[in-house]
């Protein structure tokens, strides 16, 4: 068990962060820069890399990096919110207007701070790129720029109770369905598929989690339905045409003494500190740990929903483990295992992998339905001879017995990270998003940064002290390329991709392709997308601490300007870029613009009103459609 690591932060702490400017400083303070671990070192920009004279694949003249209250995007391109905070869902509903929201009106509006987006063609099963269902994440509120006069400092004691009602109804998911006409996407509202769910919808409970003791509350005696999902950030689709939404850890959402829960080490392990940051415990009991001990036991799961049956009732799948899910996902392997790979986003956390027991069946979507729920999960260990081993969560395998504190299965799901923590897993600097390249059958692993890893806490693949920039692994499963890597394999190579920050500050120890530009190299990778071409699109989150804007960077993975990014896309003032996902046909690349001007104080000092501008409008998170003019591919 591990002893040495600081406490793990909840998320509002990493928000918090995040708006604080209070004590940041570029680099270390001590100046240090790069230092190559013992051991394995990447093969970063070596030979062939290492000419000059390269470009990208990717055909758009960069954009210049500008941070104001504004989008931006490369000339050629055009950027256009296709759907916002707030805007109607249902036919019979007007055009957003705060003055009249509350909680009802809000369960049948798009949610708040929009993160994670699939594109669901329809009709199901389609690969149509001029309609579908624009399934996103609503994550959390940034309840001090949607009401007047709310200070983030004290936000849980001061906001009313319709307030917190109303932010209730904001995060969860938002299910829409869209269309593309002359080049201009539209929201259908009134279309039957249109669906929100929220922390008082209900989710039922799969896995060897389900109908455990310890996932009973006063709410559901029989531990199989839960009211709610939180948190829920990044994520995936199936095979079998179903989302996955991350519940990235409901720390922060829990009220009450956490010394005094019978679960008190779990919980602590797992962030809780009982801080009731968004009020929600003053009004309900099941978010106090006192009271409703078992009520949290019940979130930080990775949820599938069918987004075609507007009826189903979504599912929190337990076997994919309890953690502070970033991602989840889905390679459908060459034997017909269905592999989700997830990150656990908090300092010095984990890399993780789900490997079902069944096959699935493309002939036959039915093979899918309930696959999530047996499999084996495995926790990643990086070695300093470039290799790695996924360690299996197997209750009575090594540790993980009834003497050493593990009494099921059901028991190491419901304390993954213990469990992990007994494997020896490799802690990292913040997994975010693991994704892979569809081309190449590389897998890509995003640490967004950990300013917490001092000299001593180094590892191969997490080589920079108090690492303010992040960084990217790369994954390379056995077997060959594209669909013969075998990702379901033991022991896999890896390598770093790249290491973020600005390559002329030698504090940052960043490194890119040689030829990156001025506005090319990026900092705090989060998310990551694919073309159909294979070349990746980063989104950042955590630029604005070094007074740039966040955005969306291509890069080449393979050839010649592998590791050379190029600004696409940049978000306006206090915002990050988030949930890249392209259509089918690669013409039309969404983008999630979370908490735009969250940064103030309140929200009469706020320096974006984005995308409104409209007299006094407030800002809205709003999800974005960069697509070229002409209508050809992104990155054509
Ligand atoms: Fe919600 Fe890990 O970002
Ligand atoms: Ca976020
Ligand atoms: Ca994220
Ligand atoms: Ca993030």
């Amino acid at each position: 068990m591990r002893t040495t690591y600081s406490p793990h932060p909840p998320i509002r702490q990493i928000i918090a962060e995040r708006v604080s400017r209070r004590g940041f400083l570029l680099g270390s303070a001590t100046g240090l820069g790069a230092v190559a671990a013992q051991g394995f070192v990447g093969s970063l920009f070596s030979g062939e890399a290492l000419a000059q004279d390269v470009s990208s694949s990717l055909g758009f003249t960069e954009l210049k990096r500008v941070y104001d209250d504004k989008h931006h995007v490369a000339d050629g391109y055009k950027a256009e919110a296709v759907v916002a905070w707030g805007d109607p869902m249902q036919a019979s509903q007007e055009a957003f207007d705060v003055a009249k929201l509350d909680a009802a009106a809000q369960a049948e509006r798009f949610g708040y701070n929009c993160d994670f987006v699939a594109f669901m063609p329809l009709p199901k099963g389609s690969s149509n790129s001029d309609n579908g269902l624009l399934c996103v994440n609503n994550e959390y509120v940034s309840a001090n720029v949607m009401f007047e006069n709310l200070k983030e400092d004290g936000m849980g004691a001061a906001m009313t109770k319709e307030q917190v009602a109303l932010c209730n109804m904001a995060v969860g998911h938002s299910i829409i369905e869209i269309k593309r006409e002359g080049g201009v996407w539209k929201t259908v509202a009134g279309s039957a598929m249109n669906r929100r769910l929220t922390l008082e919808s209900e989710f039922a409970i799969s896995g060897p989690c389900a109908g455990h003791d310890l996932m009973k509350t006063s709410y559901d005696s029989e531990g199989r339905m839960v009211r709610g999902t939180n948190y829920n950030c990044g994520g995936g689709t199936t095979p079998w045409a179903t989302v996955l939404t991350c519940e990235e850890g409901a720390s922060d959402t829990f009220g009450g003494d956490i010394a005094k829960s019978p679960f008190a080490a779990v919980l602590e392990r797992y962030g809780y500190d009982g801080s009731d940051y968004y009020g929600r415990a003053r009004f309900d009991d099941r978010f106090n740990v006192e009271k409703e001990p078992n009520e949290a036991n019940r979130f930080d799961w990775v949820v599938e929903i069918d987004p075609y049956d507007p009826t189903s009732t979504p599912v929190k799948r337990t076997a994919l483990g309890r953690m502070a899910h970033e991602a989840a996902t889905v390679v459908l392997n060459k034997d017909g295992k269905v592999v989700v790979y997830m990150g656990d986003d908090d300092y010095f956390e984990y890399m993780y992998r789900f490997v079902s027991s069944a096959a699935f069946d493309p002939a036959n979507l039915e093979t899918g339905r309930n696959i999530l729920d047996e499999g084996v999960l495995s926790v990643a260990k990086v070695n300093a001879d470039g290799t790695m081993n996924w360690l299996p969560l197997v209750h009575g395998q090594g540790p993980l017995t009834a003497d050493k504190g593990f009494a099921s299965q059901a028991d190491v799901l419901l304390k993954t990270r213990l469990a992990a923590d007994a494997l020896g897993a490799t802690p990292m600097d913040r997994p975010e998003d693991i994704e892979t390249n569809p081309v190449t059958g590389r897998v890509y692993a995003v640490m967004t940064k950990n300013k917490k890893i001092s000299a001593d806490k180094l590892n191969p693949v997490n080589t920079r002290p108090e690492n303010n920039t992040g960084h990217i692994v790369e994954l390379i499963p056995p077997g060959g390329a594209g669909k013969d890597a075998d990702h379901t394999a033991a022991t896999y190579t890896w390598d770093l991709f790249v290491l973020a920050g600005n390559p002329k500050d030698p504090k940052h120890g960043a490194k890119f392709h040689p030829a990156t530009s001025e506005d090319g190299w990026f900092v705090n990778p989060d998310n990551l997308t694919f073309d159909p071409k294979g070349r990746m699109f980063v989104a950042t989150d955590g630029a604005n601490d070094f007074d740039l804007p966040d955005g969306i960077y291509g890069v080449d993975t393979e050839g010649p300007a592998r590791g050379l990014p190029k600004l696409l896309f940049t978000s306006p003032h206090g915002a990050e870029a988030t949930g890249p996902c392209f259509t089918p046909d690669g013409t039309t690349l969404f983008v999630s613009v979370q908490h735009p001007a969250e940064d103030a104080e309140t929200l009469d000092k706020v320096q974006t009103r984005w995308p409104d501008f409209k007299g006094n409008n407030i800002p809205r998170p709003a999800v974005v459609a960069i697509q070229r003019t002409d209508g050809k591919e992104v990155g054509a």
